[in-house]
């Protein structure tokens, strides 16, 4: 009888229903990149619909109650699972318990994707720039593996700017599996490009995505012409300060923010979690 009822007791948390905003999906792979960064993989239930580029809250159940917050997906909209890329912060209410994620274990997922990095929001234009910094790569590892983005831009050029070198490497390997990629390869070969730049460590291109562009060595690297509204649309993500200073870039250049309700020649948006 004791032995019964203590069974009872230990099944109970699994049991507790969860919120009617989320569903419960499996932890199916988890992959670590140093130790600010990781990226795993979850189920993705039949009735989960998502634009390319959009967020979805996600989480866990702690101390019984739902703890979410807004991620990136990082896959694209034609996957049968869902992608995320993470930092991990110490003392991060969700990091710090994410970063310790099993394959098996149960993640929250919302139910209502949104965003506005996606196709959509943005007028016909010839080349596609993805600005990011840190983990506001993930919203583009979604875009770049989606052939719509191949389909409405002759260039697709992600760009990726960090401050340490091993924060390079899961946009590196998003890229080559994409080249590499049966059905994808054909479809970006010529057409994505990856630049890369560290800020705080020594590498071949150092600096800011901001001063980069102003100093006209992004487009002479990459052999395009400075950034046009007639030709040229962007996306933006990374921290509050960065979206700033890359919307600023933008307006400069005679750009205007674009959104859902009324698509322009760039759009950003905030990729934050702690
Ligand atoms: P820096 O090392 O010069 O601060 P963070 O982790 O702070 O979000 O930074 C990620 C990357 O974004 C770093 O390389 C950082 O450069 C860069 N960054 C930070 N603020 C801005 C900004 N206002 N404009 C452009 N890049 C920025």
């Amino acid at each position: 009888m004791a032995v019964q009822a203590l069974a009872q007791e230990a099944a109970a948390p699994e049991e507790k229903p969860l919120p009617k905003s989320v569903t419960g999906e499996k932890v199916l792979s988890v992959q670590h990149y140093n130790d600010t960064l990781f990226s795993f993989r979850i189920t993705r239930p039949d009735s989960f619909r998502f634009r390319t580029g959009e967020f979805i809250m996600i989480g866990l159940m702690v101390d019984g109650k739902p703890l979410l917050r807004a991620y990136s997906i990082a896959s694209p909209a034609w996957d049968e699972t869902l992608e995320f890329y993470s930092i991990k912060v110490p003392d991060g209410p969700l990091t710090s318990r994410l970063q310790h994620l099993q394959i098996g274990d149960q993640v929250l997922l919302g139910k209502k994707p949104t965003g506005t990095l996606v196709l959509d929001a943005l007028i016909p234009g010839k080349r596609l720039y993805l600005m990011s910094t840190g983990t506001g790569l993930a919203p583009f590892a979604s875009v770049i593996r989606d052939p719509e983005t191949y389909e409405k831009f002759e260039e697709v050029v992600l760009i990726h700017t960090c401050r340490y070198r091993s924060e390079l490497t899961y946009g590196e390997k998003i890229v080559e599996e994409t080249v590499n990629d049966e059905f994808l390869g054909e479809m970006v070969a010529g057409k994505l490009k990856h630049y890369t730049s560290l800020t705080r460590e020594e590498f071949p291109r150092m600096g800011r995505i901001t001063a980069l562009f102003r100093s006209g060595k992004i487009c002479e690297d990459l052999g395009t012409p400075p950034l046009n509204p007639e030709t040229d649309r962007v996306m933006i993500c990374g921290s509050m300060a960065m979206l700033n200073s890359c919307a600023e870039l933008c307006e400069e250049s005679g750009l205007n923010e674009g959104a859902n309700s009324k698509p322009g020649e760039y759009v950003v948006e905030k990729a934050f979690v702690s």
